[in-house]
């Protein structure tokens, strides 16, 4: 089927005409009239609403059937009559006398069809399926509905006001786009939301004040928001927003391409990870580049596996830019270390099984620290439940060592790697037995270790009860 070309009509002052009384007839004249139109309704028996469109004056109302010719003059016409006859006779006059013409739910009289529409004052979303499913051009509106809050109307108004300014005063183009780049920050909505238009409005023009006054820009902001496991079901609104309106995404490696088409057209997205085989920029190098790109006025995403915060040096690079004096806000993400076990159905905590849990880090940076940590992850080990362990698979056979007289040897523990990925795979195994288990199974990194009795609970409810895309494979040693 070929497609249909969008526009949006502005119908102000041009006549229209509805033919029918129905509840769609007058859902589509008040439709026109709130556009400006000039709305003559057609209608042999008017209802209620349509007699009280005529009496305020909205509408024309003619108490009588169609007849040939009531198209003449018109910019468009809206066919919701029901009948074979005036179908058939609308569309051969519309074709006369080139009136666009739709006829409800009868696409093969259609010159257009009614996109499902999204409506915040003068910002309209419309959704049009070509005529091929009505119904999904309603699904998809009801959700935008609850997408698109109502703050995204006085912001429309807003960036409006604030365009016409700029234009005015001949800003130039890139100026101006660096304005509504500003207005478009998820905070501008918030205040709006909050019914602070006041403070909005101030923003707004301390924008509009930045883009006409020569010299540099004030600094942009940093955001180091936490991009979850993998999936990008399982990004927060607020990173998937951030995303959207940043000017520049500097992001780890392990950040699916799934995630980054979230990105806005114009950002420019810098990889800054470490993969095998392949350095990425040192944590300097990434510190240095937020403050730069920030100074220069840009909105900048850090972009980090799961959460920001937790084994993430999160921490090091807010303590750098809040020293340099940059703005920061810091998004929380969904950590591997809850959803990597939770992907494959283990509980971390279970009444009867699991009260406590602790997550620790299995990577060491020097000997010396190996042994430090390693006497910390017995301590942990021996006090908690279940115990998680981030970056195991370097010093797997270590931990296993440490921990096997803490806890036993056969204390079952879980590797699950790539968790949430379309690879994800687990192995469980009595913890005397997991290094050999994942050698065999080959398991890759990203990688995590659930040490504890909730893994034997996995064994029943497994991965059934988490919603993925694909099928994790699972490898499983007897305890
Ligand atoms: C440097 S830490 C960062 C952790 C991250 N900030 C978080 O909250 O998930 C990287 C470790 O997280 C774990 N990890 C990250 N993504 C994972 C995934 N999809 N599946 C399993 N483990 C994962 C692995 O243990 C990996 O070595």
């Amino acid at each position: 089927m070929t497609p249909t070309y969008p526009v949006a009509l502005d119908l102000a002052f041009r006549r229209a005409v509805v033919i029918g009384g129905g509840a769609i007839a007058i859902e589509k004249a008040r439709g026109l009239v709130e556009c400006g139109a000039v709305v003559t309704m057609i209608a042999a028996d008017p209802g209620a609403d349509a007699e009280e469109l005529a009496a305020h004056g909205a509408i024309t109302l003619r108490r009588r059937g169609y007849w040939p010719g009531d198209l003449e003059g018109m910019s468009l016409a809206i066919d919701a009559s029901e009948d074979e006859w005036t179908h058939a006779t609308c569309a051969g006059e519309a074709r006369t006398h080139g009136v666009l013409l739709n006829v409800v739910d009868r696409p093969e009289y259609c010159d257009f069809h009614a996109p499902a529409i999204v409506r915040r004052g003068p910002l309209r979303v419309a959704i049009s399926t070509s005529g091929e499913s009505p119904a999904i051009a309603s699904a998809l509106r009801a959700r935008l509905e609850r997408l698109v809050g109502d703050e995204w109307e006085p912001l429309t108004a807003l960036v409006g006001r604030t365009r016409r300014g700029l234009r005015s005063r001949r800003v130039p183009r890139d100026r101006q786009e660096r304005a509504y780049g500003r207005l478009l920050r998820p905070e501008i909505r918030g205040l709006l939301r909050s019914g602070q238009a006041d403070r909005a409005e101030s923003l707004a023009v301390e924008a509009a004040t930045m883009a006409t006054t020569a010299g540099a820009p004030p600094n942009g902001r940093v955001a180091l928001v936490g991009a979850g496991p993998g999936d990008p079901g399982l990004l927060t609104l607020q990173a998937v927003d951030l995303l959207a309106t940043a000017d520049v995404v500097l992001h780890d490696a392990l950040i699916p391409r799934t995630t980054l088409r979230f990105c806005g057209d114009h950002a420019r997205v810098i990889d800054a990870g470490k993969r095998h085989g392949r350095h990425g920029c040192s944590q300097d190098e990434i510190n240095a580049m937020m403050i730069a790109f920030a100074r220069q006025g840009l909105d900048v995403v850090r972009l980090k596996g799961g959460d920001p915060f937790v084994f993430g040096r999160g921490g090091e690079e807010m303590a750098a830019l809040v020293e340099a004096g940059v703005d920061v806000m810091v998004v929380p993400g969904v950590s591997s270390a809850l959803a990597a076990p939770e992907a494959a159905g283990i509980p971390v905590t279970m009444r009867g099984v699991a009260s406590s849990v602790a997550i620790v880090s299995g990577h060491q940076r020097s000997l010396r620290d190996r042994a430090r940590e390693l006497v910390r992850l017995r301590d942990l080990a021996a006090s908690v439940d279940t115990l998680v362990v981030l970056m195991p698979l370097t010093a797997l056979g270590d931990i296993v060592a440490a921990l096997t007289p803490v806890v036993g040897s056969d204390r079952m523990a879980a590797l699950v790697s790539c968790a949430t990925w379309e690879r994800q795979r687990t192995v469980t195994a009595p913890l005397d037995q997991i290094e050999d288990a994942a050698l065999e199974a080959g398991m890759e990194a990203p990688a995590t270790l659930v040490v504890g009795d909730v893994v034997r609970v996995a064994g029943g409810a497994a991965a059934a009860a988490v919603a993925r895309t694909a099928a994790p494979a699972a490898v499983s040693l007897p305890a």
